[in-house]
């Protein structure tokens, strides 16, 4: 028997349900403030992870597959959306089209993290990416779009939202520095792989799992305190504009995010329900991320969602069933088959979803078979209804039965569904 890969996963039934639930919020959701879907490709040059994430971040460091090809050049399999849109908005030149471009992508994300609940090595975010908008309203619709997202969902009371400023590269390397200054004051308790951060790349020992790290982390100096008048200004226009909307939020100084390209406003949607994978969706703002692409000073930000977590949040509710059908027809070689899938297709064509048992076996098997696909209706076609070119019509919740000539049955179905 083969196995699947580490860390990868099959997904079907009950689940698939919810998936395919979630994903068709998402895109309703995303419509109504005009995002516009992006299909982007799961390979890309590794050197657009390496820039665009950054080379001391876990992702590029550590997490990503990535491969030579057979041309000799390195490609990955994309660890997240971002540097892979804002690659496609400057190779096609979008940045040429007047005003602010929304994009939304939903697909799988690769990377070689150690798998557990909730954190796998393929798994599938819904991102958002707004381009060409620097001001503080823009961070605040799109923080609202992800609350919006868990409010359609019926997920929000799971889920809450924190905030923080980690300032932009004229306020960040002085913070930097205090980070320095802390944590050589502190350097016995930090991992290996921090003292290796420590210079270049301070920050991210904020986020560091480490217990030890942990301890000295909490009283480590704040982005927030440290913040230029610009970035100050425009952390206090975020939060203003976040009331305006009612949005719930808490300030988190010592949220900082795992990649490099962040500036200003970050931000995270989190849940105590799946243990210790707390983040649902998250995002932030990256105003030189497009220039370092290779195009031209172009503000920028956005979130993505992990469908698998925010899938697992929904089953919570249990909403969704396992399966359901409008109707399943009984019928019975070289008595009503040809009827039947005459019929079958008829209703299909009406929008109402129809199965039937192809085998045509014995009437309590293909019962079964139409309650083990939860159909709210049997249509029986056995050899008296036949003969007179009717059905029986049951309802399966309310246990009645009705004879309708075969012809009316489409009809008859479409009532009692829309009565239902
Ligand atoms: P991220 O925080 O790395 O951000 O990932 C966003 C979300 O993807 C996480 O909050 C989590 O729900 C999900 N996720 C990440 N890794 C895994 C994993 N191994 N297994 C399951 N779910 C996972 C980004 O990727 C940024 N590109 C977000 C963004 C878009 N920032 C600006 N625009």
């Amino acid at each position: 028997m083969y196995q699947k890969v580490k860390g990868f996963r099959d997904i079907y039934g009950l689940e698939a349900r919810y998936w395919n639930k979630v994903e068709k919020v998402f895109r309703q959701t995303f419509r109504t403030f005009n995002f516009e879907e992006f299909y982007l490709p799961v390979l890309e040059k590794t050197e657009v992870f390496n820039r665009g994430i950054g080379s001391t971040t876990d992702i590029v460091e550590k997490e990503m597959f990535a491969f030579d090809d057979r041309d000799g050049t390195s490609v990955s399999l994309r660890p997240e959306g971002t540097a892979s849109l804002v690659r496609a908005y400057v190779e096609n030149k979008l940045f040429s089209t007047p005003g602010i471009s929304k994009y939304y992508y939903i697909g799988p994300m690769f990377r070689r993290e150690r798998p557990q609940k909730g954190r796998f090595r393929q798994f599938t975010q819904a991102g958002i990416e707004v381009f060409g908008s620097g001001g503080p309203s823009i961070d605040a619709d799109v923080i609202y779009l992800l609350y919006k997202l868990a409010e359609n969902l019926g997920i929000k009371d799971y889920v809450s939202m924190e905030i923080n400023s980690i300032g932009c590269p004229s306020c960040r390397p002085a913070y930097n520095e205090k980070l320095i200054e802390y944590f050589k004051a502190n350097i016995d308790h930090l991992c290996g792989d921090c003292l290796r951060r420590l210079d270049k790349n301070p920050m991210r020992i904020l986020d560091c799992k480490n217990e030890s790290c942990k301890k000295i982390t909490a009283d480590a100096p704040k982005a927030v305190d440290y913040l230029c008048d610009e970035c100050k200004d425009h952390f206090e226009g975020v939060k203003s504009y976040l009331d305006a909307l009612s949005v719930p939020y808490k300030v988190n100084p010592m949220m900082v995010r795992g990649l490099d390209y962040y500036v200003r406003t970050a931000f995270e949607m989190i849940t105590d329900k799946l243990g210790s994978q707390s983040a649902v969706g998250a995002g932030g703002r990256y105003d030189g991320l497009i220039q370092l692409l290779g195009g031209p000073d172009t503000a920028g930000i956005g979130f993505a969602v992990g469908i698998d977590r925010l899938v697992s949040l929904c089953m919570l509710n249990e909403t969704e069933k396992e399966n359901d059908l409008d109707v399943f027809i009984i019928s019975f070689k070289d008595v009503s088959d040809k009827t039947a899938l005459k019929l079958a297709n008829e209703m299909r064509s009406q929008g109402i979803s129809v199965d039937m048992d192809y085998d045509f076996r014995k009437m309590k098997k293909q019962f079964s078979l139409a309650d083990r696909y939860g159909a709210l209706f049997t249509v029986v076609i056995g050899e008296d209804e036949a003969a007179k070119n009717t059905a029986a019509v049951k309802d399966m919740q309310a246990g009645t039965q009705e004879e309708i000539e075969t012809a009316k049955v489409t009809a008859y179905i479409i009532d009692k569904l829309r009565r239902n």
